[in-house]
């Protein structure tokens, strides 16, 4: 399985960050055929970051989608924008849009839903709060989340799942490395039984949450761990491609 490097630049960037993908691919020259490496910019650089991804080979990405396929939806992009504008991936449910656009579970599972019936591939967040965590109920929280988001038609496409801790994202915090391999086996033994042993093993699982060149070489050595999700440390090329290079191969 190919790890999955990607970045979510949230609402960061205008137009003369489309010379990121070059700078990226001056520092990171290596050409792995086994690390993808994936860049979600906001949502009008999509169409000339695709363009700009060409020559390096980057895919690219939304950070969200409606969960309709057309409509009197003013301000929303569907997922058949999304590709048509080129783009190969689609972030749901990430805690940002659950915490401040009240997405729930049902809301992330049929994003997800239209995001596959598109052609394209979701990646579905989910993570436990730091009350969470403390009291012990990271495991169920985070099951809970998965089971209630992951679509019905996830049997026909791929599908991608980032797990990233609420008290993680931002903050510099980063659980243990027992943690994150913990959460990684439950969240690989929640896919088994709701798709079956074989379509869970072949679904990457991302961890995402503080991500930085300094910690990524432990996190992403993790055996569980395919690739990893990453805000702050993304948006400088730099740092980003240090945490590409970090993937083993
Ligand atoms: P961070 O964000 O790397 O800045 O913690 C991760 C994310 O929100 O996907």
């Amino acid at each position: 399985m190919k790890t999955l490097i990607a970045a979510n630049w949230k609402m960061h960037g205008d137009s003369s960050w489309l010379d990121k993908p070059a700078q990226f691919r001056e520092i990171y020259v290596k050409t792995e055929a086994d690390v993808e490496i994936l860049i979600c910019p906001p949502n009008y650089l999509i169409l000339p970051m695709v363009a700009a991804c060409k020559v390096g080979n980057i895919h690219i990405g939304a950070q969200n989608c409606h969960d309709k396929v057309s409509g009197a939806f003013t301000g929303e992009m569907s997922a058949a924008m999304a590709s048509d504008a080129g783009a190969s991936y689609v972030i749901v449910g990430h805690s940002e849009r659950r915490a401040m656009f009240g997405e729930t579970n049902a809301i992330v599972a049929r994003k997800a839903h239209v995001v596959l019936e598109a052609g394209l591939i979701p990646i579905i967040c989910v993570g436990e709060g730091q009350e969470e965590r403390e009291s012990g109920q990271a495991d169920e929280v985070v099951g809970a989340q998965l089971v209630q988001s992951i679509p019905h038609n996830a049997k026909d496409g791929a599908i991608v799942i980032a797990y990233e801790p609420v008290w993680a994202i931002g903050t510099g915090l980063v659980p243990t490395l027992e943690d994150i391999a913990a959460m990684h086996d439950h969240i690989r033994g929640i896919l088994s039984q709701r798709l079956g042993a074989a379509k869970a093993d072949a679904i990457r699982i991302l961890y995402g949450g503080s991500v930085k060149p300094s910690n990524a070489d432990d996190i992403l050595a993790l055996s569980d761990v395919n690739g990893a999700l990453i805000g702050g440390a993304s948006l400088d090329m730099q740092s980003f491609a240090a945490i590409a290079s970090a993937v083993k191969v």
